[in-house]
């Protein structure tokens, strides 16, 4: 029997990517009412130009109508500013979409446990982080996490990991803290269904399925470069053409951000200690170096 997702409204923390990705396929795909925050307003400029990028460009290949894009940017409000998270008191569900950092999402779910409704589910897009952890900061302070308060402000964490480009993968993958109860677990899949996504569940380790088969992946495609195996080109042609990948191993890595790709394989490395995850120290010469890939302009390629 399939569980109603009960969002009425959505709240998206980040409008960056990730945050406009989501916040365009829930207000589009399953219609519901969406506030975006993000405290740097230039992001909230370039997320809502790029969401109007990616309806216009589905208008002009017929797959919406004009008014089924007006509807789903009607229903996004983006903000920015010293609102923070109380804007999101109202909604069903949030979801976390900031940077790869513990001790960021575990200060914003401690506020979204004291500002938001007792029954939202607190969703974190997380691409590596545990969301035991998470879970465990969205207890209250003077709450022991073993009592029944305890866990039923945990109980509402969940893992909803989206894929870039969000409006055009397929996948989101849901992972399930030691707390998550399974009302949680089934809306947040019913939530991400209605989204237009296929959802695959994997267990709350290190990078979960997804990066924790991405990143060494990657990672030794850079060793390849550091070591003069191959040229960039060569190394991505060979994936490419070789094996079908629509990105080559360093394209993709420039195009998730070196950053986050150096902060997963710390996550990774840090939390099993197995020296297969060890980040390559070429990756970690680029991210010192301000090189972020696609986004900041330079990566293993050059972009404008
Ligand atoms: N945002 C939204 N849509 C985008 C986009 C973006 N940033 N970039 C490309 N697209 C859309 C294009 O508009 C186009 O859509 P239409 O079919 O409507 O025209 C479609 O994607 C294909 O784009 P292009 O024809 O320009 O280029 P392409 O065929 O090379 O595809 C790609 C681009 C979809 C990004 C493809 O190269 C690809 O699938 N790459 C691999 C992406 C991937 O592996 N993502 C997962 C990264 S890992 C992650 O996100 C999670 C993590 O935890 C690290």
């Amino acid at each position: 029997m399939s569980v109603a997702h009960g969002i009425r409204k959505l709240g998206v923390l980040g409008a960056g990517q990730m945050g406009t990705g989501i916040a365009l396929v829930a207000a589009l795909r399953a219609k519901v009412p969406v506030l975006v925050y993000d405290r740097s307003p230039e992001q909230v400029t370039k997320g809502l130009s790029l969401m109007d990028k990616l309806l216009a460009k589905d208008v002009a290949k017929g797959r919406i109508t004009n008014e089924q894009a007006k509807e789903a940017r009607d229903r996004v409000t983006v903000v920015s500013g010293d609102l923070g998270v109380r804007g999101f008191r109202d909604v069903d569900m949030v979801v976390e979409a900031v940077s790869e950092n513990l001790s960021l999402k575990e200060a914003i779910f401690a506020s979204f446990a004291a500002e938001l409704r007792p029954d939202a589910i607190l969703a974190t897009n997380t691409s590596s982080i545990s969301i035991t952890k998470i879970a465990a900061a969205a207890v209250p302070d003077n709450t022991n996490a073993a009592s029944e308060a305890g866990k039923k402000s945990a109980g509402r964490v969940v893992g909803l990991h989206f894929f870039n480009p969000v409006p055009v993968m397929k996948l989101v993958e849901l992972i399930s803290a030691l707390q998550t109860t399974q009302e949680t677990l089934d809306r947040a899949r019913a939530f991400a269904v209605a989204c237009g996504k296929e959802v695959t569940t994997s267990k709350d380790v290190p990078g979960f399925v997804s990066n924790a088969l991405l990143m060494p992946f990657i990672n030794e495609a850079i060793m390849c470069l550091e070591k003069g195996t191959a040229t960039r080109e060569d190394i991505d042609t060979t994936l490419k053409l070789g094996m079908n990948h629509p990105m080559g191993p360093l394209q993709l890595a420039d195009f998730i951000g070196l950053d986050t790709c150096l902060a997963i394989q710390q996550t990774l490395y840090e939390g099993t200690r197995d020296s297969k995850y060890r980040p390559s120290i070429l990756l970690e010469r680029m991210v010192d170096a301000g090189w972020y890939g696609k986004k900041s302009g330079k990566g293993f390629y050059e972009y404008d």
